[in-house]
C-alpha cells in the first residue's frame, strides 16, 4: 500500500519545500527545467533572466562546459572516496587554488557541504582553538542582529533575523549580538559603502566589557549581509572590528558565502574591504552552484595550534561524509578555472559603475525607499503594506517572474546578484523590467 493519496509522479505534495511559501507554490508552481547561460527556461518553454544567479550561486552562469564536463568526467573516474583517513587529488587541488585567490594569510582549507556547515565548523573551530592554546574559558560567540548565518544551531543562534530563530527553542547559550547596520535616516540611498555608522563597531567594546575578553572566541560577521537584505558596511566599520577583536584576542569570521567568488568585483569582500579575517567560510560559488560544497579557510596559527600530540591521533574531531567529495571537487576546480579564464572578477568590477547607474535609476518609483549596491549586488527596498510585511515584495516578485526576470526578495526588499558574465544589455532589459513591475505594484 502506498502512503500516497495522488500516485501520480507529479503530485506536488510529498516535497515539502524550503523557505517557500508551500501553498502558493502549490497552488501555482514555478518550475525551471533547464538553463544556460543567463537564462533558466520553466516548464512551459519561457526564457527567464537570472537577477539573482540562482541563490548566490551561478557566479560564472548556468552549464558552463568547464564544469559540466569535469563533474562527468570525475563521477566515471572516482565517484566517492571516503573523506576520513582518505584521501583524493582533486580535494588538494582545489585546496591550493582556493588558498592562491584568498586574502592574505589564509592557508588552510576545511571541506563542508554547505554555507550553514561552513558556519558550524568554523564557530567550533573557534572554541577549540582557544582551548587548544589554553584559554578554554573563551567559549562565547558574537553575531549580529539581522545577520544570516544558514540554518543550523550554531548560524541561526549568532545569526539575528527573528524568524529563523524564534521558533526553535533557546539556541546556544553564551551568545551575543551587535547591532544591525541598516540606518535609512542617515543612509538611504547610498552608492556604495554608506557614509555613516562606523561607530556600531564600537558596540563589540561594550559587549567585550559586559562579558570580559575572556569568555569571548569569535565574531562572526557577513562583510555584506546578504539575506536580510543587502546591506553595505559602513565606511571603516569592519576595519574598527578587525582592530577591536585584534586588541581583545577574538577571531574574526567573514561570512563570505554571498561575497565570496566575485561578487564585490574582487575574490573576497575581505580584499574589497582591506580587511585581515582569521577565518572564513564560504560556499555557493565555489562550485557554482552546481554540486553542494562550502568550506572554511583559516589562518595557519589557528591550524597550527591543533597539529599537536601523537601523530596518529585525530587532530580535530570534525568531519562530514562528504567533505571534499570529488566530484564537488572537480566542480570547484572547474569553476575557479573558469572564473580565472574569463576574468570574471575583474569583470565584476568592471560592470559595477554600470550596474550602480542601473539600479540608481530605480529612484522616485513607486514604494522605493531605499537602493544600495556594491560590485553586482543590489538591494531595493521597498515600503511594506501597513499590517502586512513581505507582502508587496512578494507581489513584485510573482510579477517579475511572469514578466521573465528572476529577483529575490526578503522581507520587502528585492535582492538582486546576477551572474557575472551578464551583459550590459540584460542589465539594462534587467532592471527596465523591474522598472515596470514597480510602476504596476499595489
Ligand atoms: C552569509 C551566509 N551564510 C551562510 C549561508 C548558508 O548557506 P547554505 O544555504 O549553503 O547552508 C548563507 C546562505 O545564503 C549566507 O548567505
Amino acid at each position: 500500500m502506498s502512503n500516497r493519496i495522488d500516485r501520480s509522479p507529479n503530485d506536488l505534495r510529498a516535497f515539502w519545500m524550503p523557505f517557500t511559501a508551500n501553498r502558493q507554490f502549490k497552488s501555482a508552481p514555478r518550475m525551471f527545467v533547464a538553463a544556460e547561460g543567463m537564462h533558466y527556461t520553466t516548464e512551459d518553454g519561457r526564457r527567464v533572466l537570472d537577477g539573482t544567479a540562482g541563490l548566490w550561486c551561478c557566479n560564472a552562469g548556468h552549464a558552463r562546459p568547464r564544469i559540466v564536463e569535469a563533474i562527468s568526467r570525475q563521477a566515471a573516474a572516482l565517484d566517492y572516496a571516503p573523506a576520513f583517513q582518505m584521501g583524493h587529488p582533486k580535494a588538494f587541488d582545489l585546496a591550493n587554488r582556493l588558498i592562491d585567490i584568498a586574502p592574505e594569510g589564509m592557508a588552510h582549507v576545511f571541506y563542508t557541504n554547505s554555507g550553514s556547515e561552513a558556519v558550524e565548523t568554523a564557530l567550533k573551530i573557534a572554541i577549540a582553538w582557544h582551548r587548544a592554546r589554553g584559554e578554554g574559558t573563551r567559549t562565547r560567540l558574537i553575531g549580529r542582529e539581522r545577520a544570516y548565518h544558514g540554518v543550523n544551531f550554531g548560524g541561526i543562534s549568532v545569526g539575528g533575523i527573528v524568524t529563523n530563530r524564534k521558533f526553535f527553542g533557546t539556541l546556544l547559550a553564551g551568545v551575543d549580538h551587535l547591532p544591525a547596520t541598516h540606518d535609512l535616516a542617515r543612509n538611504a540611498f547610498s552608492r556604495g559603502q554608506p557614509e555613516h555608522g562606523a561607530e556600531l563597531a564600537d558596540e563589540l567594546e561594550r559587549i567585550v566589557a559586559l562579558h570580559d575578553p575572556s569568555t569571548i572566541a569569535a565574531l562572526i560577521v557577513e562583510p555584506i549581509a546578504g539575506s536580510t537584505g543587502v546591506l553595505i558596511p559602513p565606511k571603516g566599520y569592519l576595519e574598527r572590528l578587525r582592530e577591536i577583536c585584534t586588541k581583545h584576542g577574538i577571531l574574526l569570521i567573514l561570512d563570505e558565502v554571498i561575497t565570496g567568488f566575485g561578487r564585490t568585483g574582487a575574490p573576497f569582500a575581505a580584499q574589497k574591504y582591506g580587511v585581515q579575517p582569521d577565518m572564513i567560510t564560504c560556499a555557493k560559488g565555489l562550485t557554482n552552484g552546481v554540486i553542494p560544497m562550502g568550506a572554511v579557510m583559516t589562518t595557519a596559527e589557528i591550524h597550527d595550534a591543533f597539529m599537536t600530540g601523537p601523530d596518529h591521533m585525530i587532530e580535530l574531531f570534525h568531519g562530514y561524509t562528504y567533505s571534499g567529495n570529488p566530484i564537488a571537487a572537480a566542480a570547484g576546480v572547474a569553476t575557479l578555472e573558469t572564473y580565472a579564464e574569463e576574468g570574471l572578477f575583474a569583470r565584476a568590477a568592471e560592470l559595477a559603475p554600470y550596474w550602480e547607474a542601473a539600479v540608481h535609476s530605480l529612484r522616485g518609483l513607486p514604494h522605493v525607499i531605499d537602493i544600495r549596491n556594491e560590485g553586482l549586488i543590489a538591494g531595493i527596498e521597498l515600503e511594506g503594506i501597513p499590517g502586512e510585511p513581505t507582502r508587496r515584495a512578494f507581489r513584485a516578485f510573482l510579477d517579475a517572474y511572469e514578466r521573465g526576470i528572476l529577483i529575490r526578495t526578503t522581507g520587502d526588499i528585492i535582492a538582486l546578484s546576477p551572474p557575472l558574465i551578464i551583459t550590459r544589455e540584460q542589465i539594462d532589459e534587467l532592471i527596465g523590467t523591474l522598472g515596470e513591475v514597480l510602476k504596476n505594484l499595489d
